[in-house]
């Protein structure tokens, strides 16, 4: 499992997907499909983008009770994306099902990574709407550790965050961060953004770029310079 660079396809239907996609000669990224894509076109774009040559990351983020969740990760398996996600908030037991309902009959599987705190959610509101006490970065840390023990490959979290994951759970549990912007680059809605050649300094082991590509005036010299930047 080595470094890559993600590119979020935050597109609301096929046709812009694959209007962005076209403007990519040789270099076929490791994407993302959120739930916006996935929701609006169902499994099949997944097939399509996967035909293309594309490694496939799918966010659907899925929180239920642990057979509903192993019985959906069953068939997200069989669409033979690379990477899945689902909340750790659901507890251990609900990521060991995961884990079991994506590993396909012949022992191989996506790599299987947990968000811990969304980041939309601040320390206040986790604490007097959620009703966990205590510090945000604890509970990212206690989510992680929570991963880690269920089997998981890794975590989504903040740049900042890589090397605490590392130290706690272990240098091969994978660490991926969005968040990242070029040097003079404009954040937008991020609160805290790093560059690639940052985040390949604190030890990310993917980092998920959206608009710094897509809205780029050309995204495949944009997506080339992430990857030289954070790879080589
Ligand atoms: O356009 P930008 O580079 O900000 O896109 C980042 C991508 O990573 C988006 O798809 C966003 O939903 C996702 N993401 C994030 N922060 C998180 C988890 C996911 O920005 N904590």
């Amino acid at each position: 499992m080595g470094k890559d660079v993600i590119v979020a396809c935050d597109f609301s239907d096929a046709r812009q997907t694959f209007e962005f996609l076209d403007k990519f000669g040789a270099s076929r990224p490791f994407v993302k499909i959120g739930m916006e894509l996935f929701y609006a076109e169902g499994p099949e774009i997944v097939r399509k983008i996967k035909e293309r040559g594309h490694r496939i990351f799918l966010d659907l983020k899925l929180h239920d009770i642990p057979n509903t969740v192993k019985k959906a990760m069953a068939v997200l398996s069989r669409l033979d994306v690379d990477m899945t996600n689902l909340h750790a908030g659901g507890g251990v037991e609900m990521m060991r099902y995961a884990l079991e309902g994506l590993t396909r009959p012949d022992g191989t599987r996506p790599i299987l990574i947990a968000v811990t705190m969304l980041t939309s959610i601040s320390e206040t509101a986790m604490q007097n709407e959620l009703g966990i006490m205590g510090r945000l970065p604890d509970t990212v840390m206690r989510y992680a550790t929570n991963a880690r023990l269920a089997g998981l490959d890794g975590v989504v979290c903040s740049p900042l965050e890589a090397q605490i994951v590392h130290e706690q759970c272990g240098s091969g549990f994978l660490t991926v961060t969005p968040g990242v912007r070029f040097a003079g680059g404009d954040a937008g809605d991020q609160k805290r953004v790093m560059t690639p050649a940052e985040a390949k300094k604190i030890g990310s082991d993917y980092i998920v770029v959206g608009r710094p590509i897509t809205a780029a005036p050309d995204p495949e010299e944009a997506y080339l310079r992430c990857v030289r930047d954070f790879i080589s």
